[in-house]
């Protein structure tokens, strides 16, 4: 753990260049909320303590975080950058080491870039460092003004600059790095900006260099990192070069996109090497996939599935928090919801696993080698033997096991043995609590 080192990540503002009335911080970015991307990137530095400064809608963003372990700083009213940090004084100032300042809104900063830029803070041994990118269109961000030495001086917002402070092309991502003393003893001295009705954050970075303190600039190579999100078009913008960059790492690792721009992969997906996907699958996060796959086209696997060495799921394929087995397909039409399926089974066309009844959600199991017949709906809880056999069309009941080997057919699935017997149907309505009753195969006489 970094023990001299807290985090502090602004996420009070409203967003209303945003347009929408979803609070700026928690618009999906590849399905997570733009915020989850920025405390993920934090979590890498293992700081003592991040505090996540909240305001406009406090109530969902702090329960969408929910499962991290944050400090939740209120600031009632939104009046700037600098206002913002200011009401973190209480808890966070005082303290040895340095504050790392994140924006909620700059979602594809890397926690690598993040570490590298804490150890050169340390070594620079300045009071205070921010991160700058050079950009060609620098558009509303706040520019980084340097003196004839080059000495970072200021920052100056696009709607404060004049024509020469606008051409210039460094830009202020809002990440920033202080000495814990001097930042809060800065903050203290803010003075309200009357245009805007607020206190600038960069105002600290003017005080100091003004004071000969000093400020290094961290300036990064991939401009995208420092990608500050206030509108729609630059969140569509942020999706498409993250998707890209996730792309690329997974190519990397020897997965073979046939088409990445239409597939989507998102965060802490795991792929194999010699996997393929095919164009227009959705591989949501978290999902892990294994070596030699086939994926798509068409394939949509949703969160907790687990797709195993050589398994292939293929068109109009959904895959919901199941493990498909090793060599085991799925290759047209089916939906495995909540199923855990053995290797080398062969799921038919359009077969499905009826995973709600209307209330509760129900889990099935399939073990290895089965076969499950195009078209058959497995009513959940149900169970499915080793190399048993589901036949085409076939309903296998709710609270049902088709015992290994055994071959069931029709609606309900009978035992071709029992059909044969001409004895009632093999397979028992289920009791109230829906348990799993097992179906023993009984021999013809
Ligand atoms: C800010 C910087 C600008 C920089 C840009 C980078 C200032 C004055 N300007 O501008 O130099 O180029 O970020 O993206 O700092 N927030 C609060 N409380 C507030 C105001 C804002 O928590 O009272 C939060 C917002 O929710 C957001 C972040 O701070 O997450 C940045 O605020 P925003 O209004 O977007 O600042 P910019 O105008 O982008
Ligand atoms: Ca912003």
């Amino acid at each position: 753990m970094a023990r001299d080192l807290d985090i502090l990540i602004l996420a009070a503002g409203r967003g209303s260049r945003m347009g929408s009335d979803i609070p700026k911080v928690l618009h999906p970015l590849l399905g997570d909320p733009l915020i989850r991307h920025v405390i993920d990137a934090a979590l890498e530095l293992s700081p003592r303590e991040i505090g996540v400064i909240v305001g406009h809608a406090r109530q969902q963003v702090k329960s969408e975080l929910a499962n991290y372990d944050l400090t939740f700083v209120l600031q009632r009213d939104q009046k700037g950058t600098g206002h913002a940090v200011r009401c973190a004084d209480k808890h966070f100032a005082g303290r040895k080491g340095h504050v790392m300042i994140l924006s909620g809104d700059v979602p594809l900063m890397r926690g690598s870039t993040l570490k590298s830029f804490f150890q050169h803070h340390k070594k620079s041994r300045l009071p205070a460092s921010l991160i700058t990118a050079s950009l060609d269109h620098p558009g509303s961000l706040g520019r980084v003004v340097r003196d004839a030495r080059g000495r970072v001086e200021r920052i100056v917002e696009a709607r404060d600059a004049d024509f020469s402070e606008l051409a210039i092309r460094e830009i202020n991502s809002g990440i920033y790095l202080f000495r814990n003393a001097d930042l809060f003893e800065g903050l203290r001295k803010l003075k309200l900006h009357r245009g805007s009705g607020e206190y600038y954050l960069t105002d600290v970075i003017k005080m100091l260099a003004t004071a000969g303190r000093g400020v290094h600039a961290e300036s990064i190579a991939d401009p995208f990192e420092a990608l500050g999100i206030n509108t729609g078009t630059e969140l569509l913008s942020a999706q498409e070069t993250l998707r890209r960059r996730i792309a690329l790492e997974h190519a990397s690792r020897g997965v073979e996109f046939i088409d990445p721009s239409s597939t989507f992969v998102g965060k802490g997906v795991t792929i194999g090497a010699g996997t393929v996907v095919w164009p227009f699958s959705v591989i949501q996060g978290g999902v892990s996939i294994g070596a030699r796959c086939r994926i798509g086209p068409f394939a949509h696997l949703r969160p907790g599935s687990v797709i195993e060495d050589g398994a292939q799921v293929g068109s109009f394929v959904e895959v919901k928090n199941s493990r498909l087995g090793r060599d085991s397909m799925a290759k047209h039409l089916a939906f495995i919801g909540d199923a855990d399926i053995g290797a080398g089974v062969n799921v038919g066309a359009g077969a499905v696993t009826a995973n709600f009844d209307g209330k509760r959600i129900h889990r099935t199991e399939i073990g290895d080698g089965a076969f499950i017949g195009s078209g058959s709906v497995l009513v959940a809880p149900a169970k499915v033997g080793e190399h048993a056999t589901v036949g085409a069309g076939a309903v296998v009941p709710k609270g049902h096991e088709v015992s290994a080997h055994d071959t069931v057919v029709g609606v309900p699935a009978v035992s071709t043995a029992n059909a044969k017997a001409k004895k009632s149907p093999v397979v028992k309505t289920a009791g109230k609590k829906a348990k799993t009753k097992a179906v023993r195969r009984k021999k013809s006489s």
